[in-house]
């Protein structure tokens, strides 16, 4: 990733990064299309139906159609940046049945360029997929803050109802053949990056993982998180006990971690893209340069400071890491969301 703390960044520098074959693949992955419908299907019977925002509707309009195909939406709001996925979605509206003509409306515009509350019949429930492999880089938190805000507060449902991002230690991983050939046909780097820094991989080797359990270093109840007044400066610590035998510890994995609904029964609303392979990237922070890894043994302790500023569309990041007592030689590497490579 160059110039990773670019303060010139924008969040139109991903709404445009956004591609026809983008939207494709994310309609076929499976785990996130069925996390996304089992969440909606859970309102079937709610006796009100909500009229639903759906935010960064897509070239295809997946999550507003689930919400008319299930029945459980008297209206969608369906609002879409990127110029021209909206001209795809406004294509796409034109062909669908009668029933979704009348119960979706398209707007082709930011979020937060609409004064929701104005909106005849007003959203009071709030359907997104603008989640990235580190959940809050796609700005997600400042947009939900602002849409809330500007209901005043009014919404009854969200959907996703939790996201957070999964940490593990690694040491540098190697990439499968099968990886690079993946990796080659969605865009993404095939070789390890050689410098600090921070890249997308598909589908990462997991022997390069140096303890058993990741853990979450960012964690949100959307509705509940984003109500409330944004944190400038978040702070998280933690601690990885090493598990594995000798190796070199060279940075993170960071992947997504989304549950749509609050009722996980059967796993059946879970996104854990650190275990299952998705359509986001894993993302590998590389904290020291090539073959500068740092040696640990089983018991080590990997200490890590997660920094966060989510004020702002493309939120501001700071990983710091230590091994054991070793805070002095500390690494860190600072970057400006979202990290699009
Ligand atoms: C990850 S895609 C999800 C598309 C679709 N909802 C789906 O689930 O397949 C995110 C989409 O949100 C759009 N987007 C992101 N932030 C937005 C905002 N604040 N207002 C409108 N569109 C936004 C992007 O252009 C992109 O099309």
């Amino acid at each position: 990733m160059k110039n990773p703390t670019n303060t010139e960044r924008n969040v139109f520098g991903l709404i445009n990064f956004y591609s026809p074959k983008i939207y494709w693949l994310m309609c076929l992955d499976s785990c996130r299309i069925n996390a996304y419908e089992n969440a909606i299907r859970q309102y079937e019977h709610e006796p009100e139906k909500a009229v639903w925002l759906d935010i960064g509707t897509g070239a295809h309009m997946p999550l507003a159609r689930l919400l008319i195909k299930y029945g459980v939406a008297k209206h969608v709001h369906a609002v879409e940046a990127n110029c021209q996925t909206y001209q795809f979605a406004k294509h796409l509206r034109e062909q669908v049945s009668e029933e979704e003509k009348r119960k979706i409306s398209l707007h082709g515009c930011y979020s937060s360029d609409i004064y929701w509350c104005e909106q005849d019949p007003r959203p009071n429930a709030i359907i997104h997929e603008i989640v990235g492999s580190i959940s809050s880089d796609e700005g997600c938190i400042k947009v939900m803050h602002d849409t809330i805000e500007r209901l005043h507060g009014n919404i009854s449902f969200c959907i996703p109802y939790q996201i957070g991002t999964l940490c593990i230690p690694v040491s540098q991983p190697r990439i499968s053949l099968i990886s690079s050939l993946c990796s080659f046909l969605l865009g993404k780097s095939m070789r390890i990056i050689k410098h600090i820094g921070i890249q997308g991989m598909v589908n990462p080797p997991k022997n390069a993982f140096l303890c058993d359990t990741p853990q979450l270093i960012e964690d949100f109840i959307l509705k509940d998180y984003t109500a409330k007044p944004l944190e400038k400066c978040r702070i998280y610590t933690t601690k990885f006990i090493v598990t594995s035998s000798a190796a070199r510890w060279s940075g993170f994995y960071l992947a997504p971690y989304i549950l749509t609904s609050k009722d996980n029964k059967n796993g059946s609303v879970e996104i854990d893209a650190l275990r299952c392979l998705t359509s986001w990237p894993v993302r590998y922070v590389q904290m020291y340069d090539h073959e500068n890894g740092i040696h640990v043994r089983q018991g080590d302790e990997i200490c890590v400071k997660f920094e966060s500023d989510l004020t702002n569309e493309c939120p501001t990041y700071r990983l710091e890491a230590w091994v054991n007592n070793s805070y002095l030689v500390r690494s860190s590497f600072a970057w400006r969301g979202p990290a699009i490579n």
